[in-house]
C-alpha cells in the first residue's frame, strides 16, 4: 500500500508510503488517500494527522512521470480527483493537521494546504513549482494560497516557482508553527491535543463558520455566523459546558 492509516486513541494518522519517489502522488495514491479519508471519517476519530514516510520528504507533488503523455481529458479527470480528494478533508467532522518535514511541493503543498493546520520541521522546504514543468498548480493551489497567505504572496510564489523554507512559511503564514522533532505523528499528536477534549460539534461549526468567511460576503458571513453559533447553542455540550462554568468545575461534553 502507498498509503497506510492507522488509528489509535482517537488519531487518524494516514501516511503516504513511497518513500523512493519522494511520496510523489500517483493517481493509484490519490485513490488509496480518498479511501483512507473515508475510512478515517467513518472512524469516530477526534483528529487527522498527514505525514510522509521516509525522511526527505512529506509529499514531492503530483507523479512527474506518470502525467507525461496524457491526453488532455484524461488530465482533467486527474486535476478533479486530485481535486476532490483534498476537498473530503474540509469536509471531515475531525480537523486535519499536515506534518511537513523535508520537501512538501506541487500536488503535495496542495494536499497539505487542504488540512486544517499545517506544522512544520526546520528542515521543511515548500513551493508550488509547476511553472517550471510549463504547468500550473492543478490540486487547488491556485485557491487555497491565496485565501492563506494572500494574493501578492501566492502570484510571487505560483509566479516564480521559488521554494520557501520553514521559518518563511511560518512567517507568511502558510504554516501554523514550525515544531522540532523526530517522530512527525507525535509532534501532529502534540500539536493536536490543544483541539481535543472540546465538543466536536462546537469544533465543527467553528471550522464551517470559519472557512466559509473566504468564500462569501460579510454580510452572507455573519448571517452563517449568526445561524451556526444559534445551533452550537442548542446543543447538550453548550448546556454542559455553561453550567460547569457556573458550578466551577470541568466541562464533560459528549458531542451531542
Ligand atoms: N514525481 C515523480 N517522481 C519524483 C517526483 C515527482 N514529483 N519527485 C521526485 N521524484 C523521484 C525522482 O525522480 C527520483 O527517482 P529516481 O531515483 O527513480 O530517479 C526520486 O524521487 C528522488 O528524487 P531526486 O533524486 O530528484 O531527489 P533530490 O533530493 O535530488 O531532489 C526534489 C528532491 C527537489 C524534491 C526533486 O525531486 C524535485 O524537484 N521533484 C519534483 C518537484 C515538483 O516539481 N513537484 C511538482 C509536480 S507537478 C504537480 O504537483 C502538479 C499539481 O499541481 C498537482
Amino acid at each position: 500500500m502507498s498509503v497506510t492509516l492507522d488509528i489509535s486513541d482517537g488519531l487518524a494518522s494516514v501516511r503516504l508510503n513511497r518513500p523512493e519517489a519522494l511520496n510523489a502522488l500517483s493517481f493509484a495514491v490519490l485513490r488509496e488517500l480518498s479511501a483512507a479519508f473515508d475510512e478515517a471519517g467513518r472512524s469516530g476519530a477526534r483528529v487527522l494527522v498527514i505525514t510522509g514516510s521516509g525522511d526527505k520528504a512529506f509529499c514531492a507533488g503530483a507523479d512527474i512521470k506518470e502525467l507525461m503523455g496524457r491526453g488532455l481529458v484524461a488530465q482533467r479527470e486527474g486535476a478533479l480527483l486530485g481535486q476532490a480528494t483534498f476537498s473530503k478533508l474540509g469536509r471531515l467532522a475531525m480537523p486535519s493537521i499536515a506534518v511537513i518535514h523535508g520537501y512538501a511541493f506541487g500536488g503535495g503543498l496542495e494536499l497539505a494546504m487542504a488540512c486544517t493546520f499545517r506544522i512544520a520541521t526546520p528542515n521543511a522546504k515548500m513551493g508550488l513549482p509547476e511553472i517550471k514543468l510549463g504547468l500550473i498548480p492543478g490540486y487547488g493551489g491556485t485557491q487555497r494560497l491565496p485565501r492563506l497567505v494572500g494574493e501578492a504572496r501566492a502570484l510571487e510564489m505560483v509566479l516564480s516557482g521559488k521554494t520557501i523554507d520553514a521559518a518563511e512559511a511560518e512567517r507568511i503564514g502558510l504554516v501554523n508553527r514550525v515544531v522540532e522533532g523526530q517522530d512527525p505523528v507525535a509532534l501532529g499528536r502534540e500539536f493536536a491535543g490543544q483541539f481535543t477534549g472540546f465538543s466536536r460539534c462546537a469544533s465543527v461549526f467553528a471550522r464551517e463558520a470559519i472557512q466559509r468567511a473566504s468564500e462569501t460576503s460579510l454580510e452572507e458571513g455573519l448571517k452563517i455566523e449568526a445561524d451556526l453559533s444559534t445551533l452550537a447553542f442548542q446543543t447538550a455540550d453548550a448546556s454542559e459546558g455553561m453550567h460547569a462554568f457556573v458550578e466551577k468545575r470541568n466541562a464533560i461534553f459528549r458531542d451531542e
